[in-house]
């Protein structure tokens, strides 16, 4: 990791603009979430939204001091990024990934092969096999190849399963049934020190979903495809979240194939307005998912869907529900910020695999 006292990079804004790539000047606290959860091996993250990002100080700067990685929450989907087939609109990734380096932190890709969010021209068009094949193949070149040595991860493949087979996708009938093989061959070869996930929900705990991507990638791995990690994206819900000890089974099996696991998308959902009460319950997932992350050999990232309950995609997709991150509309820190914090500083009796757990090797 690099020094913590970089001077601020060179800005032209005026003061009352904030150039919003540039270095947050803000020491970041021993006690921040950041500074804790290095001292486990661990990269705690957030999704972030450009618009936040350029409008909103306070959430650049709850960004900066309390996270060490980032996930482009849009700005690197098909949609957003390639409004025309020959058009890459990479302002927003850039903006992104320049706020990043800035503040010494890590970059999670999000995401080449999803079947959401594609450009319209893409699904309206008819393209022949060999058409489609070169133009996927394309976009994980260009994309890859454009943030090389700058984004470590990639989720290269999102949802690909659905209940217990292969999801019917745009991908799925322009690569054929083994696609993911291809395309994770694809990525490795537009970046190959770069980390390459399979990513999905509701598979966190041991389910029929979960034994389905165990199968898939046990089998991609036994015919070398280069595959390095598993997103348990961890959407969760106040009311229903996984039992602790099956996630953590399931994080074992994964890493018993060698492969690392990120928790990439986590928040916890619940009806609005939220209650002190259930503040507290959310805490208590919270705490729970951090403690198994850190006794798993190889679980090395906690990633939130965003930084403050303000820009969460959850009151647009569940309706009347919302407060499911670790800051508040105003960027204050509620329950479940303190309970990781308290957790990483105070983390329960270890067991022999995490005080083996080396420092990733995200870091430069
Ligand atoms: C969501 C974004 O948060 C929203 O802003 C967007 O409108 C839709 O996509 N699983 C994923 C993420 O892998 O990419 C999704 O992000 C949330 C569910």
């Amino acid at each position: 990791m690099s020094s913590e006292n970089t001077p601020a990079s060179a800005s032209a804004a005026p003061p009352s603009i904030p150039n919003p790539k540039s270095k947050i000047q803000n020491p970041k606290s021993p006690s921040s979430l950041r500074s804790l959860a290095a001292q486990h091996g661990l990269h705690i993250g957030a999704a972030v939204s450009e618009h936040a990002l350029r409008e909103d100080p306070a959430y650049r700067e709850i960004l900066a001091r309390e996270f060490n990685m980032i996930t482009c929450e849009n700005a690197l989907k098909w949609g957003p990024l390639r409004p025309t087939r020959d058009q890459f609109a990479f302002e927003n990734a850039d903006l992104i990934v320049d706020f990043a380096e800035a503040n010494d932190m890590v970059l999670r890709g999000h995401t080449l092969v999803w079947h959401n969010m594609l450009p319209a021209w893409l699904s309206e068009q008819r393209l022949g096999n060999d058409d489609a094949h070169d133009l996927v193949r394309e976009h994980i070149q260009t994309v890859m190849r454009r943030y090389r040595g700058r984004i470590a991860v990639w989720d290269v493949v999102n949802e690909a399963i659905e209940d217990d087979g292969i999801r019917d996708s745009f991908f799925l009938h322009a690569l054929g049934p083994d696609y993911l093989a291809t395309v994770f061959h694809w990525a490795h070869e537009a970046d190959p020190d770069a980390r390459l996930f399979y990513n999905d929900y509701e598979a966190d705990a041991i389910n029929a979903k979960s034994d389905a991507i165990y199968a898939l990638i046990k089998d991609l791995l036994q015919r070398g495809v280069p595959i390095h990690g598993v997103g348990l994206q961890m959407h969760l819900c106040l009311w229903a979240p996984p039992k602790a000890k099956s996630v953590a089974k399931n994080i074992r099996r994964f890493n018993d194939l060698g492969l690392e696991v990120h928790i990439t998308e986590m928040d916890v959902r619940m009806k609005e307005p939220a209650t002190e009460e259930n503040l507290r319950a959310q805490a208590r997932i919270y705490r729970d998912m951090i403690e198994v992350c850190l006794d798993a050999a190889q679980c090395t990232a906690l990633v939130t869907w965003g930084v403050t309950d303000r820009y969460s995609w959850v009151p647009d997709a569940f309706q009347g529900e919302g407060a499911a991150l670790l800051f508040d509309n105003d960027g204050l820190p509620k329950p479940a910020y303190h309970a990781l914090r308290e957790t990483l500083e105070n983390p329960p009796k270890k067991s022999k695999t995490t005080a083996k757990r080396p420092w990733p090797r995200l870091f430069k």
